[in-house]
């Protein structure tokens, strides 16, 4: 089977998963979305009303707001894998609970052998605590570790940024190291350096320069 097979196979079988709880409140299941030869894989927590309405990961308002940390870093949805540690959305968003999260991690321990990624990107603590258990966020986030044969990259995830608005230019800047990350490991690996033009930082609505009153 071709690794595209083997995704195709995995979406498959979660469809139908009742491993867990958690399938009891499935309108539909959220496998993760992205090419099978992705370099980065992002792995968040899991779906929430919209994506267990539509399928896909991250197309609410989380969702949103990782796109615009995706164009900060410089790259496209359709160049990366993006997938959720748990499959089914827990009712009501609550929190998934250490069984969902181990029943649900076959499912994702065979997409990540499937896309055997350079770069894992942990969105939010569970996340975080498959790679790297006993981290702090706080402190790990945005550096970048290597775990196993892979490079593991811890990021708060998008919907705590949106809710707390000081961790908003704390995500972006990390977000914006990715680009430099990605070409360290690269070389790490013996691979080709990518070099992108420089893009200018995203500018806040409300950080536009103030019109100087003095004169
Ligand atoms: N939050 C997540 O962690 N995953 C999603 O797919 C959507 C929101
Ligand atoms: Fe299966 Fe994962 Fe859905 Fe639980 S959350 S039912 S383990 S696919």
């Amino acid at each position: 089977m071709t690794a595209e097979e083997t995704l195709a196979k995995i979406a498959k079988d979660v469809s139908v998963c009742t491993k867990c709880a958690l399938h009891e409140g499935r309108k539909k299941s959220v496998p993760g979305d992205g090419p099978a030869d992705a370099e980065i894989m992002f792995i968040g927590e899991g779906p929430g009303f919209h994506e267990n309405e539509q399928g896909h990961p991250f197309v609410g308002a989380a969702g949103k707001f990782l796109d615009q940390l995706l164009a900060q870093a410089n790259v496209t949805r359709a160049e990366v894998f993006i997938g959720n540690v748990v499959k089914c959305r827990p009712p009501g968003n609550r929190d998934p609970l250490p069984d969902e999260l181990a029943a649900c991690d076959l499912h994702l321990e065979a997409q990540i052998q499937a896309i055997n990624p350079s770069i894992i990107v942990t969105l939010g603590r569970f996340s975080m605590n498959k790679f790297i258990p006993g981290a702090k966020i706080s402190t790990v986030h945005g550096q970048m570790r290597k775990v196993g044969e892979r490079f593991v990259i811890p990021m708060f995830h998008p919907a705590a940024a949106l809710h707390q608005a000081a961790l908003k230019p704390s995500i972006l800047a990390d977000f914006a190291k990715l680009p430099d990350q990605l070409n360290e490991v690269r070389a790490a690996l013996g691979r080709k350096v990518v070099v992108q033009k420089k893009k200018e930082a995203v500018v806040q609505q409300d950080e536009k320069p103030k019109q100087l009153s003095m004169f």
